[in-house]
């Protein structure tokens, strides 16, 4: 189901110099989007425009078939959440716990609900033990977490995650990999904005380029990811698994195609050994 629809949409923060200049997205329930590219391409504020806090010059986004031009950022939220690029923006209570509760209240959720959610989303995002101390006081990785668990607490049907592993030890990004496709098998949608092109490859059903404030390819994530010039030319290095199947195949291996994910390289190497290759 088109959970957003991004059509044409132009934007500039100055009313100059154009940020975005005509983006076209879909974003699915059940699917997760990941959307790359240079620094400065016009993501964030793209995202930005997925959840009305930004609306467009020229085109328009729709949310769930609303216009984000005739809903208010706090009616979105209730179905689009996002967890911002820098938590810091985002957290502003004076307690771990307390930004969490505070934010169901937000979504009227009631306190005594809200108090059972609560503990069951700083126990997953392994903060619990920090619940009484000031946002501030935690580091950034523990930071992105409670933005994270805050955003999670309520259950919105799309979540939109700026660069959601930034900062994030291995342990905890495999963590949000997994929530990530947790969160897909549920049947949310699920906007990953990344330059970690391993996470993407873990996660992604379909990648979007992004350019000069333009979409410049989008496709099944098996297919981007493993094309090596659409990868430089968004200046991101492929994964290692392509990567290294193209090396193999730059030295005669005859692969029938490059795969993204480890098990597709051994599908590769194990049919070629069975057919008798050298
Ligand atoms: N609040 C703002 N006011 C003016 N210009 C802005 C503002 N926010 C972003 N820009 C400019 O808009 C362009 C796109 O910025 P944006 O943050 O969307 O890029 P991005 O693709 O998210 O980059 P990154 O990978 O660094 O996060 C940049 O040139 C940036 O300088
Ligand atoms: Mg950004």
């Amino acid at each position: 189901m088109e959970a957003i629809v991004a059509e044409d949409v132009h934007f500039s923060y100055d009313g100059l110099q154009p940020v975005l200049n005509g983006v076209s997205l879909v974003v699915r329930t059940g699917e997760v989007l990941a959307l790359m590219g240079e620094n400065g391409a016009g993501k964030t504020t793209l995202v930005k425009h997925f959840v009305g806090l930004l609306k467009p010059r020229r085109g328009r986004v729709l949310v769930f078939g609303v216009d984000t031009r005739e809903a208010t950022v706090a009616q979105l939220a209730r179905r689009v959440g996002m967890v911002f690029q820098n938590p810091d923006h985002q957290l502003f209570a004076e307690t771990v716990e307390e930004e969490v509760l505070f934010t169901l209240r937000n979504m009227g959720v009631p306190p005594h609900e809200a108090r059972a959610i609560c503990d069951a989303v700083l126990r997953e995002f392994d903060l619990a033990r920090y619940r009484d101390r000031s946002p501030y006081s935690l580091s950034v990785g523990e930071r992105k977490r409670l933005a994270l668990a805050s955003v999670l607490s309520y259950d919105p049907d799309v979540l939109v995650l700026d660069e959601p592993t930034a900062g994030q030890d291995y342990f905890n990004k495999s963590k949000i990999a997994r929530l990530v496709n947790g969160l897909k098998r549920r049947g949310k949608g699920v906007v990953v904005v990344t330059h970690d092109v391993e996470f993407a490859a873990q996660v992604a059903d379909r990648v979007a380029l992004m350019a000069g404030g333009r979409v410049v390819r989008e496709g099944p994530a098996a297919e981007v990811l493993t094309d090596a010039q659409a990868i430089a030319a968004a200046r991101l290095t492929l994964p290692q698994i392509p990567a290294a199947a193209a090396i193999l195949r730059e030295r005669g291996v005859k692969l029938s195609r490059i795969p993204l994910l480890p098990g597709g390289l051994y599908a590769e190497v194990i049919a070629l050994l069975d057919g008798g290759a050298p």
